[in-house]
């Protein structure tokens, strides 16, 4: 089999997969923009995401974590995998244009289902185009199935704040030593929702890397939700906004009035860095969150579908109000 990028299209290329080095970041950052920005049809396919970055973030957050594969000394396509605890999800996968349909996607999703078993992942999935034959029957040979819609969805975010502005804390504020004890709060609050949810890696990359920060609320003297949140450029939102990468609150009977505060306490965190708009995905599964959120006047920009392993709903309950939507 020749190994060359410019194989014929019936060829299937044996790649080099491997950990994603340093150096591969550039051209990882373009393959991503130019797969997605190709299937989408965008005239410019380069600026899918516009200077939004999803690349370097999450190589810096985890980097044994993040695959390539190589043809002929170039990269041509990435995984990256993320580990909440007992939940994993991998995303983006990409494959450059030119070498779609030759095998390379499913070559890079071997590894990354080892790397779950290695992680003992209970629970796990991806996001995709709900309605892409290709991507759905692509990740069902790996055991995935299509479960509930995702729906990303965006609010303005008034310049004037609000006249009843919730009380929140920023993780950024604590001391080291707090911050340990905060994460850990974070860990009892989503180990409450679903056995073994730790996104302690998405709390510390958020304010290790300076994307954002992780927003707060406390009740009863406890730790009653929190949203770990990027803004701005170069991070997983993009300029003028705020993006909620995860969120949740505790559950019982004052979880709504608990979500509905921290999701004002998110668009009081995204209007002081400057966000116009708030981003936020959900799992349609998780009917009340959902409702709550159109509630709150979010509105649907996309739709796309969760696919779990073993058709596994995981935390997807409809009375868990959790944010997340693994793109
Ligand atoms: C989706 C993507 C990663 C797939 O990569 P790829 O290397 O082309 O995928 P593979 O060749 O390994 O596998 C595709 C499989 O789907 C099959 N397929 C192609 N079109 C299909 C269709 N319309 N319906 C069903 N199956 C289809 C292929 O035949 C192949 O299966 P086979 O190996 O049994 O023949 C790539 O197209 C890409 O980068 N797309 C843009 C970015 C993107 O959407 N990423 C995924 C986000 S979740």
């Amino acid at each position: 089999m020749s190994s060359s990028p410019s194989a014929s299209i019936q060829e299937r290329p044996e790649a080099t997969i491997r950990l994603l080095r340093e150096e591969d970041l550039p051209a990882a950052d373009r393959i991503v923009r130019l797969a997605f920005g190709t299937f989408l049809g965008l005239p410019d396919p380069l600026n899918f995401m516009g200077d939004a970055e999803y690349v370097r973030t999450r190589w810096l957050a985890d980097p044994s974590a993040v695959f390539g594969a190589e043809l002929g000394g170039e990269l041509v396509g990435t995984n990256f995998a993320t580990r909440w605890g007992s939940v994993g999800f991998f995303g983006p996968l990409t494959i450059r244009p030119d070498m779609w349909d030759r095998g390379i996607a499913q070559q890079l999703l071997r590894p990354t289902m080892d790397l779950f078993k290695q992680w003992r992942i209970r629970h796990a999935g991806l996001f995709t185009f709900a309605n892409s034959t290709k991507h759905v029957s692509l990740y069902q040979k790996f055991g995935f199935w299509p479960r509930f819609l995702t729906s990303l969805m965006e609010l303005p975010i008034a310049t004037e704040p609000a006249s009843v502005s919730p009380r929140w804390a920023r993780f950024s504020d604590l001391t080291v030593g707090d911050k340990q004890l905060c994460v850990q709060a974070c860990r009892k609050l989503t180990n409450s929702i679903y056995e073994g949810l730790d996104v302690e890696r998405e709390i510390r990359a958020v304010d290790g890397q300076r994307l954002g920060d992780t927003v707060l609320t406390w009740g009863g003297g406890e730790l009653s939700g929190f949203a770990v949140c990027h803004a701005g450029a170069g991070t997983e939102a993009g300029s003028g906004k705020c993006y909620i990468k995860f969120g949740a609150v505790r559950s019982g009977p004052t979880a709504a009035r608990e979500f509905l505060r921290l999701l004002d306490a998110c668009r009081e965190f995204g209007r002081s860095r400057g966000a116009r708009t708030l981003i936020a995905g959900v799992n349609l599964a998780r009917l009340d969150a959902y409702r709550e959120m159109l509630q709150a006047g979010f509105r649907a920009t996309t739709q796309g579908v969760a696919m779990e392993r073993n058709g596994d709903p995981g935390y997807n309950r409809p009375e868990v109000y959790l944010i997340d939507d693994w793109r």
